[in-house]
């Protein structure tokens, strides 16, 4: 198994987004990450639809629709048609979770959470089986080029811990801080996919980057 490479977005430069797109693809990225925020879950506001609909047209990479937004229910719809591939939200934002995995799967995405950096992992323990991904944040959600937190790493372990041991074929994927150092930390403590945002596009050569980041995971134990 290699590693799962998703460029963020968010540190795309959005002037040349169909040429920064070619490059991730040259590099080997597999999916595309779209950072989408809201001002009121995290203090950043970002993207919405409209651009899930531009990104569809420029790319056929599946898209990773990360939400960090209150109330992400009321976005499952609009993503859905707009083309999103996997829709990731956050427990603390919601009251109803295992409802709103659900209703993510009827609409034909792959359904995700997104764990904060602060958050337990109770969180997700009761909604193990209607999980297609599970997302453990290294930084505090709101901003790219944040430094991955020391701590993320043994929790990686525990997540990968309970996802096994419940048989599950859950994506673990990591996001915040992923350069060619942390990546092992969290590839060789379980992780398979990542997130890199900064470490990608803030490089002169996105797909030399994104080909440093695979090859630091096939080199690692
Ligand atoms: C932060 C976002 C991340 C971010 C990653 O809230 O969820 O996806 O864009 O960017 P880097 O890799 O620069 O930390
Ligand atoms: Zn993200």
């Amino acid at each position: 198994m290699s590693a799962r490479i998703a460029p963020s977005a968010l540190s795309a430069d959005l002037g040349r987004l169909r040429e920064q797109l070619a490059q991730i693809e040259e590099g080997g990225a597999e999916w595309v990450h779209v950072d989408v925020m809201d001002g009121c879950f995290v203090p950043n506001l970002t993207f919405g639809a409209p651009l899930i609909r531009a990104l569809k047209k420029l790319t056929n990479l599946p898209l990773d629709v990360h939400l960090m937004v209150v109330q992400p229910e009321k976005y499952i719809d609009e993503f859905a048609d707009a083309g999103s591939a996997v829709f990731t939200f956050h427990p603390e934002a919601t009251t109803h979770v295992q409802r709103q995995l659900v209703r993510v799967r009827e609409r034909g995405m792959h359904a995700g959470l997104a764990l904060n950096p602060g958050s337990p992992l109770s969180l997700v323990e009761e909604v193990v089986e209607d999980l297609d991904l599970l997302l453990v944040m290294s930084v505090n959600p709101g901003f790219g080029g944040q430094r991955y937190i020391p701590s993320t790493t043994p929790k990686i372990r525990r997540v990968r811990s309970l996802l096994d041991s419940r048989q599950s074929g859950a994506i673990l994927e990591v996001d915040g801080g992923i350069t060619v150092e942390t990546i092992r930390l969290a590839w060789e403590a379980g992780a398979c996919t990542f997130v890199a945002g900064t470490s990608v596009f803030g490089e002169k050569d996105p797909a030399g980057a994104v080909a440093r980041l695979k090859a630091a995971c096939a080199t690692a134990v």
